[in-house]
């Protein structure tokens, strides 16, 4: 049985000072630093060793204010940084469990800079990390949920489910591009350096400082020294002074303790023109395993360098050669990780004005993410207005900037778990939308996740449509949250656009159903308009056309219709 986490105990509110005010903000936690010599590095800047650390002290208290008991780090996502900060400057990190699953919980980090003289504040950097309950004995601790407060809160914590898949998916993610670029297994590049020439070893003793009251190396610190050995492997391709761009997703895979001997080892593993891959592995050892030379995996973590001449311009990195198996292996593993961090760029990047992503192994995990985290993001706006309403429907609309977007919410006497499982099977939608001519699944790439491809009628004067789109269903991992299905094209090589068809473009669409009672539910379904739609919303928006209110009465009609079958 586990035991409760003493939560609950303390309602202190947390406050603190940022750019010049006092800001509350009940569930967040504040932690304030200035920038002195001591911490910047040979360039001047802000050192990431020192950063990583006030990053994890101030997860780690967040993740302790919610559990009650001590917490320890068990994985860092990817962490870019976007913005150096200078001797002077104040760093301010602001950290807030988003979401308490069962013994883990997810802390946001967000970092910033203040200039002092100017008070100008940037983003430095947008972090997510992982903290478990420390057990209590030999029995795991299990987690309150969080309290929700703002609509910040709401979104953050459903897209906290979202961003955990992703973490605990991204072994087997890198397996599958492993085993598809183990095939190139030879190595021809003229005037390529030898990685062995970037090997560094280092050794550290875990003093009472570098750990908490209960004798755990602070996460930060072991990430402080990884950062300082990999910055020396790095530089010694450039012989400049490397500046550290991101650290890849990790996990701490045991604990050390005050005492441990940590043996950091690091190695080039490859560059990529204008950075460098640097690869670094943690062993622990207490006096006993030393002497057997039994170490303790603790952690690996692969940190990215860029170069930087004296004019600020970006200096490319010599290509390398690997002069082992492993050498090899790890070589072909910095291209896998490179083409997943590629992905998440391109998957987080909002343009509404690209062609839709390829789905591809290296990026399914973000798309499927950005499908779901788009529609969360679209239904939680404010600024929805009203623009009709009939009996049981009612039609939103919301604009922002050039973005257009409506939203039906339907009213349909069926249990939420059927509308849900009914609405997600695109191949019935035939059966009530009249805009679906033609509707097949293409891969059905799991329960939750399906690729469609769907055809429409021809519009007067216009050729058919068609579009490939991935539909992401979402269950409610708790009564109150509502179900999710989720729509956006993506490019599939295998069905390339057609002269026959016009392909379009669905960019965030889809539906949540929300419970009302066990035999009624609320159907919300949001569209962002794109050309395709327009024609429709502003023909119903100017009165001319009923065609949104029609769909939606068929779909009502056709929910009611199956409820009473089943
Ligand atoms: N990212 C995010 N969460 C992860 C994860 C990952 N890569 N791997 C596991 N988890 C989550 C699990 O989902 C589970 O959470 P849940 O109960 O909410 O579902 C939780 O972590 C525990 O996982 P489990 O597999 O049961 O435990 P484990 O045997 O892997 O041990 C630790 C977890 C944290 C106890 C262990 O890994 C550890 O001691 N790590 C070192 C922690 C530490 O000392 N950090 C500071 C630096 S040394
Ligand atoms: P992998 O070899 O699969 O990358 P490891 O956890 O063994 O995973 O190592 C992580 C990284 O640490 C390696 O990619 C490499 O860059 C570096 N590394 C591991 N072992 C050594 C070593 N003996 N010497 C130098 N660097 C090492």
């Amino acid at each position: 049985m586990p035991v409760r986490g003493r939560r609950g105990i303390r309602h202190s509110r947390w406050s603190c000072a940022c750019a010049g005010r006092v800001e509350v903000f009940p569930m967040e936690l504040c932690l304030s630093r200035a920038v002195l010599p001591a911490h910047v590095g040979p360039r001047g800047a802000l050192s990431a060793g020192p950063l990583l650390r006030w990053m994890d002290t101030a997860a780690c208290l967040a993740a302790e204010k919610h559990a009650g008991v001590s917490c320890v780090a068990v994985s860092m996502d990817d962490i870019q940084f976007e913005e150096a900060a200078r001797v002077g400057q104040i760093i301010t990190i602001k950290t807030k469990v988003n979401r308490a699953f069962r013994t883990s919980m997810e802390v946001g980090i967000k970092v910033t800079v203040q200039d002092v003289l100017t008070n100008v504040e940037k983003i430095v950097s947008v972090a997510y990390a992982t903290y478990v309950a420390k057990p209590v004995g030999a029995r795991k601790a299990e987690l309150e949920p969080v309290k929700l407060l703002s609509a910040e809160d709401h979104l953050e914590h459903s897209l906290a489910i979202e961003r955990r898949r992703i973490r605990l998916g991204y072994f087997q993610v890198f397996q599958n591009l492993m085993q598809e670029s183990s095939k190139e297994d030879t190595f021809e590049e003229e005037g390529a350096v030898s990685t062995e020439f970037t090997r560094v070893q280092s050794i550290e003793l875990v003093l009472p400082p570098h750990a908490n009251h209960h004798g755990n190396t602070f996460g930060g610190q072991i990430m402080a020294w990884m950062e300082t050995v990999a910055s020396i492997s790095a530089s010694r391709l450039c012989r400049l002074y490397p500046v550290l761009k991101s650290v890849n997703m990790f996990k701490f895979w045991g604990p050390s303790f005050v005492g441990d001997r940590l043996v950091f080892r690091a190695i080039v593993n490859n560059t990529f023109h204008n950075s460098v891959e640097v690869g670094v592995r943690v062993e622990a050892y207490d006096c006993e395993e030393w002497i057997k030379d039994q170490p303790r995996h603790i952690n690996s973590a692969f940190l990215i360098f860029s170069a930087v001449n004296d004019k600020g311009e970006l200096i490319p990195f010599p290509r390398v050669r690997p002069m082992t198996k492993d050498g090899m292996r790890r070589y072909h593993g910095a291209i896998a990780r490179r083409r997943i961090q590629l992905a998440r760029k391109c998957m987080l990047s909002t343009k509404g004005d690209k062609p839709s992503d390829p789905w591809e192994i290296s990026n399914q995990a973000y798309l499927s993410y950005s499908n779901v985290a788009a529609l969360a993001h679209l239904a939680a706006k404010p600024g929805w207005e009203i623009t009709r309403t009939l009996d049981d429907i009612k039609i939103w609309t919301h604009e922002e900037g050039d973005v257009l977007s409506f939203k039906v919410e339907m009213q349909v006497k069926i249990p939420s778990p059927l509308a849900f499982s009914l609405l997600s099977d695109f191949t019935l939608r035939q059966e009530w939308d009249k805009h679906f001519l033609t509707c097949e699944v293409l891969q059905a790439v799991s329960e939750e996740e399906k690729i469609y491809y769907v055809t429409s009628p021809p519009r007067r004067g216009h050729k058919p449509r068609d579009f490939v789109i991935l539909v992401s269903q979402r269950r409610p991992c708790k009564p109150r949250e509502p179900y999710t299905v989720a729509v956006r094209s993506v490019t599939l090589r295998a069905v390339p656009p057609s002269p026959e068809f016009s392909r379009s473009e669905i960019l965030c669409a889809g539906f949540q159903i929300h419970r009302k009672s066990s035999s009624s539910c609320t159907v919300c379904y949001f569209n962002q308009v794109t050309s395709g739609v327009m024609p429709y919303l502003a023909a119903n928006l100017t009165g001319s056309s009923k065609s949104i209110e029609d769909t939606a009465l068929e779909c009502i009609k056709f929910l009611e219709m199956k409820g009473s079958k089943s």
